[in-house]
């Protein structure tokens, strides 16, 4: 895979419905792997700047542990308060084994 795509994990340290932290030139990351398709956001609350791999997936969102906001996987829109303002998400693939993804410019 070209640049700008960064490969971050192989496919199979991901199962379905589980998520990884990866650390991308000092940047943190979640990568999800949701039904065999992978999504990334940043690992960060919008809320309280609070990691968001110290959550959990609840279907298609990634819920914070600090105040129970959940954000969507997809868009990055927040689903429940406290947190109003939405988290990045990054153009995320697999090929070749392994989970790339795109982290020179958010996909929202
Ligand atoms: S820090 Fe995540 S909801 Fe408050």
């Amino acid at each position: 895979m070209d640049k700008p795509y960064v490969a971050v994990a192989r496919t199979d340290a991901i199962a379905p419905g589980k998520f990884l932290k990866v650390v991308v030139e000092d940047r943190a990351y979640v990568v999800a792997n949701l039904d065999g398709r992978y999504y990334a956001c940043e690992d960060n609350c919008s809320h309280e700047d609070y990691p968001l791999s110290y959550g959990c997936l609840d279907g298609d969102r990634i819920k914070c542990s600090l105040h129970g906001s959940r954000f969507s996987l997809l868009t990055g829109a927040p689903m429940d308060e406290p947190a109003d303002s939405p988290i990045h998400t990054y153009r995320c693939r697999d090929a070749d084994g392994w989970v790339w993804i795109d982290p020179s410019a958010p996909a929202n």
